[in-house]
């Protein structure tokens, strides 16, 4: 079972479970919450203590305290959270915008990434319609709520097998993507549609790190996160069949002992 946390002095509110000298910290992607990693919270190898933050505007975190909110604010952001948790090193596990995430924490705060585990994300930018669609959704949640978001994301996050053999997955995403508020998708969209290159960070990586690609994702092609790992020194591929851009609940199985076995090859000392 995870535990929720929460600090009187307000910030980021995350989950956490197990325990353990071993931090990993789980970044959700876009439009999730801490919720997207349920089965990972369940399954904390022994000695790990793993911490899902809420970003801002997110499950039960407050809305960005500065718009136009930047991933390099979202980085800060966790680097308090860890430091208010008393964690002076992690694993930096991020899914998509998670990922993005995950590469602003490496230019910023290095040092405090023991490890990297990149699922379905991307080192570049956004193409220009990419970046475009995203500013046109935030206009129509702005306009109307966040309502739409649900059907117009989950055909392209999940696979056709996910859609047919585990319709409980589908209904627990749909619900997450419904749980979101306009100012947290207003401001992750635009924080999105401005990230930077990280392309250039890659060969500097030099941390262990596993890449996780899904067979049908057509957000972080597998092409692409394949040729991510040729440029990064200490980095392993791997591709999940039968899923698409959200393996962590779309085969937590397989994800689960793909992280473990990862965790447990790390020398952390
Ligand atoms: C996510 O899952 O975080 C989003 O699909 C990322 C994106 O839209 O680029």
């Amino acid at each position: 079972m995870s535990e929720r946390g929460e600090s009187p002095e307000g910030g980021l509110r995350w989950r956490t479970s197990g325990s353990g000298p071993s931090v990993a910290l789980l970044i959700h992607g876009y439009p999730f919450f801490s919720a997207l990693w349920e089965a990972q919270l369940a399954a904390v190898p022994p000695g790990w203590r793993f911490i899902a933050p809420d970003l801002p505007g997110f499950g039960d975190s407050p809305p960005p305290t500065r718009m136009p909110m930047t991933l390099d604010d979202v980085a800060d952001e966790l680097v308090l959270l860890l430091e208010k948790l008393g964690v002076r090193r992690a694993v930096v596990c991020g899914l998509s915008m998670g990922g993005y995430v995950a590469f602003r924490l490496w230019a910023r705060h290095s040092a405090r990434i023991a490890g990297l585990v990149l699922a379905h994300t991307r080192a570049r930018p956004d193409e220009p319609e990419v970046r475009l669609g995203r500013y046109e959704t935030a206009s129509r949640a702005r306009a109307e709520g966040v309502g739409f978001l649900a059907d117009a994301m989950l055909p392209r996050l999940l696979s056709p097998e996910t859609f047919a053999e585990r319709p409980a997955v589908v209904e627990r995403l749909r619900a997450i993507i419904a749980s979101a508020t306009v100012p947290g998708v207003v401001a992750a969209l635009g924080a999105m549609a401005e990230r930077p290159d990280s392309t250039d960070l890659l060969p500097g990586i030099r941390v262990p790190a596993l890449v996780i690609a899904g067979a049908g994702d057509a957000i972080a092609p597998p092409a692409e996160m394949e040729g991510m790992v040729a440029a990064m020194p200490a980095a392993r591929f791997m591709e999940i069949p039968g899923v698409a851009h959200v393996s962590c609940m779309e085969a937590p199985a397989v994800f689960n002992a793909a992280l473990a076995s990862f965790l447990r090859g790390l020398d952390l000392t």
